[in-house]
């Protein structure tokens, strides 16, 4: 029986989470569930954000169902304790680099959307992101220079394999689309852009059938506004992807409404909304579980071998919005479990 570790987390992490769960346990599957503490929540109880039990669960685990974590009193903590790093952890020693963000707007939502309806209803897309390098991952620190100022650094590589590999997740889910990659850097700046593009230019020769392109990451913002409906895969780096995904987020409707897989290529999986902890309405029922519910479809999907429970979770998600649920963030009044009560209505 497949196992699921249940990482919630902080903020609004466990109350997304729970309605993630519901529907899963609606749908009558075979697997079990484990749950364990992760981020601020797992500091302040344990001593630390991924404490080892949590790491060894998900590492034993077919696929991790998490929440998100972000804890605003551990702020001022020393970084290696922050709650931040239990999402960094997980993803750098399960080896989960590629990180699948797909953005499509759900028929009724073109009002919801921070674009014109006609433009916003374009919008079908799936950024793939590396997670395990670039920036995020390089040397780093506050240093003190010989005229005694303090100086930061954040030290952004990628070599050759790496690029290969998230450029690969990147061509074959155009295969599995409409043929189109965007490659999004900054090459005309930056070494490490010009190194992924070089990369990227020589893997293309094996995937003739897929149309390459290129763009730079600031027209890349721009266009995201622009015409999005003209992007099908985009394949970037870490940080990139991390600023692209939430503005894509406000063209599909809200940050709310995306999901997201993180795949180490085993088939093990990590599965999580693109959005954190919200501190800001946490404990309030006021927040979108639809991430959450759609990224426990992902999970059915990439992790579970169970394609036709993802599609049940999906429709039922579009079905429910259709019909006009609406969480705040949407310009609706319904609660985090009243959205979960309406994506259960339409599962049956
Ligand atoms: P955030 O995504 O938590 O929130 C940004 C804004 O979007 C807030 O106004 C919030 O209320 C709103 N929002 C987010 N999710 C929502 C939902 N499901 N429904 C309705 N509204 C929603 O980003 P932030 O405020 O920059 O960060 C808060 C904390 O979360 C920080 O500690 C940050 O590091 C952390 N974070 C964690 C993850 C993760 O766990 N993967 C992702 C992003 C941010
Ligand atoms: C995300 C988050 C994380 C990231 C943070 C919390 C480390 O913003 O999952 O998008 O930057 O990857
Ligand atoms: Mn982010």
């Amino acid at each position: 029986m497949p196992l699921i570790a249940i990482l919630a987390g902080d903020g609004i992490g466990p109350e997304v989470t729970a309605q993630a769960r519901r529907v899963l346990d609606a749908l009558g599957l075979d697997f079990s569930y484990q749950e364990a503490l992760v981020g601020g929540v797992a500091y302040h109880q344990l001593g630390h954000p991924l404490p080892p039990a949590t790491l060894e669960l998900a590492k034993r685990s077919d696929a991790i169902l998490f929440g998100a974590v972000g804890d605003p009193s551990c702020d001022g903590l020393e970084r290696s304790l922050r709650p931040e790093q239990a999402i960094l952890g997980l993803r750098k020693e399960l080896g989960l680099f590629a990180n699948l963000r797909p953005a499509t707007l759900f028929k009724g939502l073109e009002d919801a959307s921070a674009l014109r309806p006609e433009v916003a209803s374009a919008i079908d897309l799936v950024i793939v992101r590396e997670t395990n390098g670039d920036v995020y991952f390089g040397d780093k620190g506050i240093r003190t220079t010989a005229a005694g100022r303090r100086e930061g650094y954040d030290i952004m590589s990628y070599d050759e394999d790496e690029v290969t590999r998230i450029a690969r997740v990147g061509f074959e889910t155009a295969r599995t689309r409409q043929r189109r990659l965007c490659s999004i850097d900054k090459a005309n700046v930056l070494e490490t852009s010009q190194l992924w593009r070089d990369v990227v230019i020589a893997l293309s020769a094996d995937y003739p059938d897929v149309e390459l392109t290129h763009m730079y990451v600031d027209n890349a913002a721009m266009q995201l506004v622009r015409n999005p409906g003209q992007f099908d895969v985009i394949v970037t780096g870490n940080l990139f992807g991390d600023i692209l995904s939430d503005q894509a987020s406000m063209c599909a409707g809200s940050i709310g409404m995306l999901p997201s897989a993180t795949l180490n290529g085993s088939g093990q999986g990590l599965y999580e909304p693109i959005h954190g902890s919200a501190p800001d309405i946490a404990g309030q029922g006021k927040a979108n579980p639809c991430a959450a519910i759609l990224s426990a479809a992902m999970m059915l999907r990439h992790s579970l071998g169970m394609p036709e429970a993802a599609d049940r979770i999906e429709a039922a998600v579009a079905a429910a919005i259709l019909g006009g649920a609406r969480t705040p963030d949407l310009g609706g009044t319904l609660s985090t479990a009243a959205m979960g009560d309406a994506v259960l209505a339409q599962i049956g």
